[in-house]
């Protein structure tokens, strides 16, 4: 029989600073109700002077090891999924590896911008199924803040930093509403796209870290269109129907984007998490925070079945259909 991957824990941490999109008009040429009005954010955290990715990703990896009754002797496999790391090299994940006290195992970065955390659990996935490793630690870890330009306000105002983590393992959860874990993952890219949405700066090309550019409305319409398309060839893969889902956890970057996801795909307004309000989108952190928001306030219970969704920058997107 194939060894199967539950979910054992999910945890998030997000930075003691917010800034609200008022604070943001007065450095800006913007306003607290365009930003509502175009994406649904009111505020975002935005991380300390000093505190890195790993910092962040480190403290969402402590809560979901504690909800998973694991300490980082239990795990094997660190993923983390970022954008902005902390240094060009070693990777986000070796700096958390040993934070976490950790001088076994392996660890590594994946990198597909706000798909990372689809990518990431989709590995994870792939090695418990291959029994390569038996309980993975995946992270999604961002400081987007430090990418961006804040003298644009077409990007600026869209992006904040945080973290989120699950822990994947060969072993179910003690609880016998507990589902079967990953049912199914689909990832795609398409290269094609990259001048869309991308970061003007690189080790190997300008020798600098760079900012974050995007075509706002052609990235949103690519969105809507491959979103919808991953969810229904996720769910078909294991013969699930659409609405025989309970929950929609989809990426946060835009209110009207999962909306108009929510409405091609017929989803009521009640399962689909949104959290963009409050954090607005931190890339590959941005499902296991959402996701974690609705485990904490009750909404999401064992046994229900979610799917995560994401598209990002590569333009990557993807889905996974769990039952937690
Ligand atoms: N405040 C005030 N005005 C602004 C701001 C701002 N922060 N930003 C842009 N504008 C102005 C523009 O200058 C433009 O003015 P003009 O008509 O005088 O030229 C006007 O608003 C309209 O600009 P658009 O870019 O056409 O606005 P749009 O309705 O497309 O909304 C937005 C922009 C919010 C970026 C939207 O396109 C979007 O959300 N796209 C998705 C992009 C995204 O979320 N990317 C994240 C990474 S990918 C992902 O995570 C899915």
């Amino acid at each position: 029989m194939t060894q199967k991957s539950f979910i054992r824990g999910v945890g998030s941490y997000l930075p003691a600073r917010v800034l609200t999109n008022a604070q943001l008009a007065e450095t800006v040429d913007t306003s607290d109700e365009w930003i509502r009005e175009r994406t649904g954010i009111t505020q975002r955290y935005i991380a300390a002077e000093g505190q890195n990715t790993s910092d962040l990703g480190y403290k969402a990896a402590l809560k979901a090891l504690d909800t998973a009754k694991m300490s980082g002797d239990d795990i094997d496999l660190i993923i983390v999924a970022t954008s902005t790391p902390d240094l060009t090299f070693p990777s986000t994940a070796t700096i958390i590896q040993e934070l976490l006290g950790m001088e076994h195992g392996a660890a590594f970065d994946v990198q597909a911008v706000c798909s990372g955390f689809i990518y990431a659990l989709s590995l994870a996935d792939a090695m418990i199924k291959s029994e390569k490793a038996s309980n993975v630690l995946v992270i999604g870890a961002e400081t987007f803040s430090r990418i961006l330009d804040w003298n644009d306000r077409s990007t600026c105002v869209l992006f904040g930093d945080g973290a989120g983590a699950m822990i994947v393992s060969s072993t179910p959860y003690e609880d016998e509403k507990a589902g079967d874990g990953v049912l199914s993952t689909f990832i795609r890219s398409d290269g094609r796209h990259k001048d869309l949405l991308y970061v003007d700066g690189g080790p190997s090309s300008t020798r600098t870290v760079g900012k974050l550019r995007m075509v706002g409305n052609q990235v949103f319409r690519h969105a809507v269109k491959e979103l919808s398309d991953s969810m229904v060839q996720c769910a078909a893969a294991v013969d699930m129907a659409i609405e025989d889902i309970d929950w929609f956890v989809p990426h946060q970057a835009n209110q009207r984007i999962l909306e108009a996801v929510a409405k091609r795909l017929d989803l009521r307004r009640g399962q689909v998490v949104s959290t963009v309000a409050y954090h607005a989108n931190t890339s590959a952190a941005s499902i296991p925070l959402a996701l974690d928001v609705a485990i904490s306030d009750g909404r999401i219970k064992r046994g229900h079945t979610i799917m995560l969704e994401a598209f990002g920058g590569g333009f990557t997107w993807g889905a996974a259909l769990l039952a937690y």
